[in-house]
């Protein structure tokens, strides 16, 4: 479905997130016909550049991060027709009139902030200055999204101060992937799971998001935010809350950022034992967690597991294992949805029971997977066998379930239209940060240090008797 024509505004256009994920996905979504013609897309950034320069900075980043089948000369040319550049000092006034003069009536108009939050304010007052932004501009803001719940409210009230909430667009992309709203598919489009979704039927809950990579190349930022502001507080937050949230009264925007806000405020403080924190060693001929963060003494984590609990009436006694860690054994993200047994074998089947699991796959490949136990074949007698009913979502879905939009041009899509449903709203991030921030200092008062695991392990020792003391186990990490 095209969008209305637009003017986006790419502040901090040469930087990485820009070239890595936000032109790419925006010359994607042209190749996809998504992009009206008329359109533009105009760079921003302090380098001095000419707008050959940035063009070719742009086709770069095409070649390198599009594949091959949907690069073709004359549609990267006709896109590259829609890019223009300003150089612009986001502290001086330098460039902001050549800014406003490319700005066209009747053009939607967005502004992407790819750049530190220190300079959010610098941006906003700007914008307002000189006239560019109006009552219906909209800007998109990137994690982190504060360090802590002070400097969360802080940039909040400071976006503030020149746009409404309605304009703001805090970006997580992970709400920008395929199935993770899938995840609110198959719960509220379903009849089959919903009776079941509660702490009467479900055991546990398991997420799982584990990266292969290190911190090399980013380490200084790293080492001041660790596993705990760097994905749980933002990405795994939302898994949880997706998966935990009451149904909302309609596919909304406030009413689906409502149910999550309750969700994250029913969040129990986590206890100092049901916290383990790891960090990679040195092995196999790689460098560790310390020399990428080029901070021998660093006590941040590079892992982290945790037991948590959303104390409301329908998740009273079902905990919620998290964990999430860098140069683990594979590359795999999931949600596991483990059931409670059933509460009468009528069979005597040795090998007893397994419980039901729901398992959601978001990375690498997309997919559910849902564990049933059924009668062994054969002429054996009553023996209970479980099985997958694995579905794929590229095989289920054929060429539309192997063409999955990468996050970003989804979410940028959605600011164009203006469907703020999957953005995190102020009071969200805030909520969010008022839990993590407990958790955090807890660790650092008792001067706890993170345990060393082996790179490519599944995570350090103590994770694993993290579920074990309760009589369960991770499920395994791989591809
Ligand atoms: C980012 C984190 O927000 O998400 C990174 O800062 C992490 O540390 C990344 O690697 C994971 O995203 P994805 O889409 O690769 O799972």
């Amino acid at each position: 479905i095209p969008v209305d024509p637009f003017d986006l505004v790419v502040f901090g256009a040469t930087g990485d997130l820009a070239r890595r994920k936000i032109l790419p996905g925006l010359y994607r979504r042209f190749w996809a016909g998504q992009m009206p013609a008329d359109s533009a897309i105009i760079g921003a950034a302090r380098s001095e550049m000419t707008v050959e320069a940035f063009r070719a900075v742009v086709r770069e980043a095409i070649d390198e991060h599009v594949s091959a089948e949907k690069r073709d000369a004359a549609t990267i040319d006709a896109f590259l027709d829609r890019v223009d550049y300003v150089t612009i000092d986001a502290k001086g006034e330098a460039g902001w009139p050549s800014l406003k003069a490319e700005m066209r009536k009747g053009m939607v108009r967005a502004f992407y902030f790819s750049v530190a939050p220190s300079l959010f304010g610098d941006l906003a007052e700007r914008l307002h200055k000189h006239g560019i932004a109006d009552a219906q501009s909209r800007i998109v803001v990137e994690k982190p999204f504060g360090h802590d719940l002070d400097s969360a409210r802080a940039l909040n009230a400071t976006l503030a101060r020149h746009f409404d909430e309605h304009q703001i667009y805090r970006i997580d992309h992970y709400l920008g992937k395929e199935t993770v709203q899938n995840l609110m598919a198959v719960r509220f489009a379903n009849i089959l799971f919903e009776p079941l979704w509660n702490a009467q039927y479900v055991d546990h809950v398991q997420i799982t998001v584990a990266e292969t990579v290190s911190v090399e190349g980013r380490g200084a930022y790293y080492d001041r935010s660790g596993a705990m502001r760097d994905m749980v507080q933002n990405h795994i937050m939302q898994l949880l809350c997706l998966i935990a949230m009451e149904p909302p009264y309609h596919f909304d925007p406030d009413a689906v950022r409502d149910e999550k806000l309750k969700v994250i405020r029913a969040l129990d403080p986590v206890q100092p034992q049901d916290i383990v924190r790891g960090q990679y060693r040195a092995g196999g001929g790689q460098a560790g967690y310390v020399d990428h963060s080029e901070n021998p003494d660093s006590t941040t984590e590079s892992y982290i597991a945790l037991k948590v609990h959303v104390s409301n009436w329908r998740w009273k006694g079902t905990p919620f294992y998290l964990r999430t860690g860098k140069r683990l054994r594979a590359r795999a993200s999931e949600i596991a949805i483990t059931f409670k047994e059933p509460p009468h074998s009528i069979f005597d089947d040795e090998k007893g029971w397994r419980e039901n699991v729901l398992v959601i796959r978001l990375q690498p490949d997309e997919g559910m997977n849902l564990k049933v136990m059924i009668k062994e074949p054969g002429p054996g007698g009553m023996r209970l066998v479980q099985v997958p009913l694995d579905m794929s979502f590229a095989e289920a879905l054929g060429e539309n379930g192997t063409d999955i939009p990468d996050a970003y041009e989804r979410l940028i899509m959605d600011v164009i239209r203006g469907n703020q449903t999957l953005f995190m709203r102020g009071d969200e991030v805030e909520a969010a940060w008022a839990w993590t921030d407990p958790v955090i200092r807890g660790w650092e008062d008792r001067g706890d240090r993170p345990q060393g695991y082996d790179p490519g392990s599944s995570g350090p020792e103590d994770a694993l008797m993290l579920m074990h003391r309760d009589g369960r186990r991770w499920r395994e990490i791989r591809d």
